[in-house]
């Protein structure tokens, strides 16, 4: 607005001078009225340009009509005589349309020519998203098919030691009672024992996870099993000089679900966040309610203050059998990310050296009449 205003002041200004050199200039020098009158097509040329087709025109006009009685009243304004000058007169007003008419054009085309730059730009943004989505994808489905190819092979092979185990765990019993505890042999046996539990205990997780379970869906309240996991946590975590806290919640936060897998699901999530959490740590449980799009969620949040996961662990954490403990299986977060979305949820990891850790699960919200 203010660069309009100084411009239309400079062509007004330029006209005016131009002007009252040929009126103040006697007639005799009539060479030099040739050049003034020249002078005029300076400012009608750059009217057109800046103000298009509408602005040449007005300034050439302007120029005619302030040129005229100087023709008219100081050279006599005789037709025959002047008719130089008059021709000069029609000249400003085509050159004003003419210019004014191809800067309009220019501008107009350059502003199509950025609208179609700024539509390319949006569509290969666009683009770029999507083959990066697909890229994404096609790398999930290469990882899945590979661990579907290696769960089916370790599932037959779970299978295949858990009954050897048995038999292992049942000769050994029968073994120790020959001694008497305190015996190094009845040890041994024992230890032999709590090896194959651990091993049995392995085996059976995994073969949870790897084959499809018949799930009891109902309605099911987060409250009422985040409660009760938490106090069963309670002892370990006073144990370890931790603070567990569970957020209280406002209502029961129903959803549909089998309780027993979701009380497993946070069980693995609160031992998690209890093994990494060092003494005088606390590990907060929180919850709230979102919405995505139409749907709407649970969000719970599990906080620890441990050590936080960085950024290369985190990429694997959810794969089975990947474990930075010595005595872990590194299942826990395989299955309960299965259940979590068995249930039509979500479950993400967010974490940074030294930064604690968060486990945020979101389960959609029980719809009304959706009471079964
Ligand atoms: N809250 C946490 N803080 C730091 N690291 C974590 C946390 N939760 C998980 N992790 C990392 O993710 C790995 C995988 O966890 P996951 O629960 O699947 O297996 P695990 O705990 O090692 O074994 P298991 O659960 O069978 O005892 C862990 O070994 C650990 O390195
Ligand atoms: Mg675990």
């Amino acid at each position: 607005m203010k660069s309009t205003i100084i411009r239309i002041g400079l062509l007004a200004l330029s006209i005016l001078a131009i002007s009252l050199l040929h009126y103040l200039t006697p007639l005799h020098l009539h060479y030099l009225h040739d050049i003034f009158q020249r002078f005029y097509y300076l400012p009608i040329i750059l009217a057109a340009i800046w103000f298009g087709l509408r602005g040449g025109l007005i300034c050439s006009l302007a120029v005619s009509i302030v040129y005229a009685p100087h023709i008219l009243f100081q050279w006599g304004g005789g037709l025959t005589l002047e008719m130089e000058k008059y021709l000069e007169i029609v000249m400003y007003n085509v050159v004003g349309g003419i210019t004014g008419l191809l800067s309009q054009r220019e501008r107009e085309r350059s502003i199509e020519l950025e609208k179609t730059a700024h539509g390319l730009e949006e569509s290969y943004n666009a683009l770029r998203l999507q083959s990066e989505r697909i890229i994404t994808i096609e790398e999930q489905l290469r990882r899945a098919e590979r661990l579907s190819t290696l769960g089916e092979m370790a599932a037959v092979l779970a299978h295949e030691i858990r009954n050897p185990l048995g038999s292992i765990r049942g000769t050994a019993e029968i073994l120790r009672d020959d001694y008497q505890p305190g015996n190094p042999k009845f040890e041994f046996i024992e230890i032999q024992i709590k090896e194959t539990d651990r091993l049995n205990h392995v085996v059976e997780d995994f073969l949870r996870m790897a084959r499809p379970q018949a799930v009891e869906m109902r309605r099911c309240s987060l409250r009422e099993e985040l409660e009760m996991i938490v106090t069963l946590t309670g002892s370990d975590a006073r144990d370890r000089h931790i603070k567990l806290v569970l957020e209280p919640f406002k209502g029961d936060a129903l959803v549909r679900g089998d309780g027993e897998k979701l009380r497993q699901a946070f069980l693995n999530i609160i031992m998690n966040a209890l093994q990494a959490t060092p003494t005088d740590g606390n590990v907060i449980i929180s919850h709230r309610q979102t919405a995505s799009g139409e749907a709407l969620y649970y969000e719970i949040c599990f906080r620890d203050s441990g050590p936080g996961i960085d950024e290369e662990t985190v990429q694997h954490i959810f794969e089975p059998f990947f474990t930075t403990k010595a005595d872990g299986t590194g299942l826990g977060l395989a299955i309960t990310k299965k259940i979590i979305e068995g249930h039509g949820g979500t479950l993400e990891v967010k974490s940074g050296i030294g930064a604690g850790t968060e486990v945020i699960v979101q389960l959609p919200v029980l719809a009304e009449g959706q009471e079964q």
